[in-house]
């Protein structure tokens, strides 16, 4: 039976409940964070806190838990499933008050949810495909620097992709490629690479965080500069990263081959970085 936490307790999913007057239920008003698990290691864990502190500063809400706390929640969960590769969800919402109001109080308890569920291995056609990407305007609001959520827009980003059969919607602002609904892009032209630079269009991602290392440590090129939609038609790669879908190759652009519309040399090179690292967290947890 999946063991969850749920305010001070663990307990099964199933008897797991929250108010209905919970502000997370009522406004969406919360942060979360998605820390991928491998080996019963979390991976980038400091990051994934450090952003969690960053997205709850950034909706006025205190961290409910000290470090060394949320460490041990995590430990505990990870330990209660089989699975050596894992992701663990966290939700921090703004508690239950007794009325529905838009202003809050700051004498309300804040609602802390973590749960953790097996990560299911990459589907191996990806590495001979790649996977199909849409373009589309983004619809979602100023701060998509904070995790909030608050998701309604990237829900409809990500099944309007799934409705075109493609992996991902890349979405554009003001001409300008941001990210993906529930990614971040990077593109390969003439073996240099190039992702948008952060602010408060898009989320930092802590595996392009990664992305960006490792390629640094591969004496690759990499510039951190705005990405037009040229420039990701004419892309030679077009690459997507996320921690729970690592780094994908994509392949087909609104139904048009990237490229050659081949799975790409520097795709190639990252992913089998991204795997060591993963092998490495065997040997140095917290990696
Ligand atoms: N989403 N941009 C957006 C809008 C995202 O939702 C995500 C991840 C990313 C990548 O961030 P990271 O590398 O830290 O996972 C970028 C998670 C996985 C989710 O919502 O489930």
């Amino acid at each position: 039976m999946t063991e969850v936490y749920l305010n001070g307790a663990f307990m099964p999913l199933a008897e797991a409940r929250v108010p209905v007057l919970d502000r997370g239920f009522l406004f969406g008003d919360g942060v979360y964070e998605v820390i991928p698990v491998y080996h019963g290691q979390p991976l980038r864990l400091a990051a994934h806190l450090d952003r969690l502190e960053r997205s709850l500063a950034g909706i006025r809400l205190a961290n409910p838990l000290s470090r060394a706390h949320w460490e041990h929640l995590f430990t505990r969960l990870i330990a209660s499933q089989a699975a050596e590769n894992q992701a663990i969800y966290l939700q921090v919402t703004r508690g239950a008050p007794p009325v529905r109001e838009h202003r809050f109080s700051k004498c309300v308890e804040p609602t802390v949810f973590v749960m953790t569920k097996p990560m299911a291995p990459r589907d191996p056609r990806i590495a001979e495909q790649g996977v199909a990407a849409v373009l589309r305007e983004d619809i979602r609001w100023q701060r998509c620097d904070i995790k909030s959520i608050s998701l309604v827009a990237a829900v409809l980003l990500r099944q309007e992709a799934a409705d075109h059969d493609a992996e991902e919607a890349l979405l554009v602002r003001d001409g300008w490629v941001v990210e993906g609904s529930t990614s971040n892009v990077f593109i390969v032209q003439d073996g240099a690479l190039a992702t948008p630079p952060v602010g408060p269009e898009l989320l930092s991602g802590i595996t392009r965080e990664l992305i960006i290392e490792l390629s640094e440590r591969q004496g690759l090129t990499l510039k951190q500069r705005p990405l037009s939609v040229e420039d990701c038609r004419r892309a030679d790669e077009l690459l997507i990263c996320s921690s729970t879908r690592e780094l994908l190759p994509v392949t087909r652009l609104d139904g048009a081959p990237v490229g050659q519309g081949q799975v790409g040399p520097l795709w190639r090179q990252l992913d089998a970085a991204y795997q060591a690292c993963k092998t490495e967290l065997m040997r140095t947890p917290h990696g």
